[in-house]
């Protein structure tokens, strides 16, 4: 492993407002989407949408990087250019989700636990030579009666480190993603004191296992009211919680957070990321990771029609560009409404 290999990757993914585009949907997630605009689920599909969203004119002024599914890191545009060289050409870092997806946890069927463990070292070394830069692996946190489990946290907190340690290894940069799902009722304290714990012991098993704090990206849940909580935080509530909370539990050593969107809708995802950098108070550059939230537009715009691909384009380009100005502290509804 070379340390600063790892820590330049990391430090670019999050450098100068650029965020990261997640397009790591599995193909089964992938076609979901798909289904949503009516369009049939295939591989074909799957590969001209994505062809759309990296061959975004322009798309390297704010995205850094793009994390894609194994299916995608094997396709091609049709020009021939596979996916990666296609990223690498807008000076965007390829990256891979390399986990395999989330499980019932045995003895407690409503909570999660991530797979992926078992072979990975070999996966990973194969995915270094298609040309990836770092990678992704994500643990969901449900919060419901009696939810969550210490055990469901330790566990999936021991599997994030057992990856990060793994991919720093292969020279991958982690993104540690312990999401806290905004599903439910559940009020922003509840929230809070969920995500509050749950950093805690992901970063205590991160030191434990011996990462390279310095050489990972940490993409969090924002603290945020529940879906169907009716009483509904504020832009600037969510934007003091969430801060506060990743300060008494992040290491300033972390180069970076990238937010995951979660079922926020595009605006309020960039207005809440706009909010906290507005504070101007966070050790880290506070950027994101988006995949719903940047993608939302693009898709319903394309919906399968090679005529729509432009217009696609320019949605996508669109939300990168007013993520990228919140990463900054420098977007307003206004300037929304300008562009
Ligand atoms: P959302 O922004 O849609 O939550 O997706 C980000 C992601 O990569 C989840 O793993």
């Amino acid at each position: 492993m070379n340390s600063a290999d790892l820590e330049a990757i990391a430090h670019k993914m999050v450098a100068n407002g650029r965020g990261i585009l997640a397009a790591d949907e599995s193909s089964g997630t992938a076609d979901k989407r798909l289904s949503s605009v009516n369009v049939a689920k295939t591989e074909e599909n799957r590969r001209a949408y994505r062809e759309m969203l990296f061959t975004t004119p322009g798309l390297g002024a704010h995205i850094s990087g793009a994390i894609l599914y194994d299916e995608t890191i094997r396709q091609n545009a049709a020009d021939g250019r596979t996916f990666v060289q296609v990223l690498s050409e807008q000076d965007i870092l390829p990256g891979i989700k390399v986990d395999t997806g989330a499980k019932a946890l045995a003895g407690s069927p409503n909570e999660k636990i991530t797979e992926g463990l078992d072979g990975l070292r070999g996966r990973l070394n194969e995915y270094v030579k298609l040309g990836a830069k770092f990678t992704k692996w994500r643990a969901v946190i449900t919060i419901g009666d009696g939810i969550p489990t210490a055990n469901c946290i330790s566990v999936n907190a021991h599997a994030l480190a057992r990856y990060a340690a793994l991919a720093q290894e292969a020279g991958l940069v982690p993104i540690v993603e312990p999401e806290v799902l905004m599903d439910g009722a559940h009020t922003i304290e509840t929230c809070r004191d969920v995500t509050e714990a749950t950093l805690q012991v992901v970063f205590n098993a991160l030191i434990d296992q011996g990462i390279l704090l310095e050489g990972m990206i940490l993409k969090p849940n924002m603290v945020i009211s529940a879906l169907d909580c009716p009483q509904q935080a504020g832009v600037e509530q969510v934007a003091e919680w969430t801060v506060n909370t990743l300060k008494r539990r992040v290491p300033s050593a972390v180069p970076g957070i990238a937010f995951l969107s979660g079922g926020q809708s595009e605006e309020a995802a960039t207005a809440h990321l706009d909010a906290m950098n507005k504070l101007g108070t966070a050790p880290w550059p506070l950027s994101y990771s988006y995949g719903r939230a940047l993608q939302h537009s693009a898709l319903h715009t394309w919906a399968g029609k090679a005529e729509n691909a432009g217009g696609g384009q320019k949605a996508l380009s669109h939300r990168a560009a007013m993520n990228s100005a919140a990463a900054l502290g420098k977007w307003s509804a206004k300037l929304e409404k300008a562009a």
